[in-house]
């Protein structure tokens, strides 16, 4: 069995204090601290760039995921690759993701491919082989704190089944309303990178809802 990954997103936390939220799901027990880049243009929404994650990379030893929901992955992704343990740009951007892919794999990272809620599963096929984590959007990107999208299951399933079927062993992370109830959905049907914002940032013990999620 493969370990479960729990990785709070900070678009969830409190920005003024990015250092020590950064350092306090760290000693909570995190595993990796992901971080949801937008552009405004790819999504409806803007949250931060390369200057905070790099901020809040000095705050933690853990591996920092980070997700660019941005259209243009390609102009923007030397920018991320020192600071990032994965980086996971979107089939749906304006890129070449086939080479998108492998300059991060060729920066010595882990290679992410993200696909929105109404991509299907089937979308992905070109690309096996060519990436580590594949990260399933459980809500609308743009968002935190939005109710997780119950009809993703099947996907997640679906991923799991080509997965074993190619025998790859790229991660499936889930990304939206995830808690401790949808959480435990979500690993009964393959996913085993748990990316939280809400429920963790919110949470009154941190270490224990991490805990509970994984
Ligand atoms: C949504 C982001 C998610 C989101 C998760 O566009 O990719 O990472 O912030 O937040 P919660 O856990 O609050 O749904
Ligand atoms: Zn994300």
């Amino acid at each position: 069995m493969v370990k479960v990954i729990v990785a709070p997103s900070i678009l969830a936390c409190d920005f003024a204090r990015l250092g020590e939220e950064v350092a306090e799901v760290t000693r909570a027990g995190a595993d990796w601290i992901h971080c949801d880049v937008m552009d405004g243009h790819f999504v409806d929404n803007i949250s931060f760039g390369s200057a905070f994650v790099e901020a809040a990379s000095r705050h933690t030893d853990l591996p920092l995921d980070v997700h660019l929901m941005i259209t243009n992955p390609d102009r923007y992704l030397d920018r991320y690759l020192p600071v990032a343990h994965s980086v996971d740009i979107h089939l749906e951007a304006e890129a070449d993701v086939p080479e998108t892919l492998a300059r991060i794999r060729t920066a010595g990272k882990k290679a992410g491919l993200a696909i929105n809620p109404h991509t299907p599963i089937g979308s992905i096929d070109p690309y096996l082989g060519q990436f580590d984590l594949l990260l399933i959007m459980t809500v609308e990107p743009g968002f935190g704190g939005q109710p997780f999208m119950e009809d993703m299951l099947p996907k997640i399933r679906a991923a799991d089944e080509l997965r074993r079927k190619h025998h790859l062993h790229f991660r499936i992370t889930v990304d939206g309303g995830i808690n401790v109830g949808t959480a435990r959905q979500c690993r009964e049907v393959g996913a085993d990178v748990l990316v939280a914002g809400t429920s963790v940032f919110r949470a009154p013990d941190r270490a224990a809802e991490i805990e509970a999620l994984r």
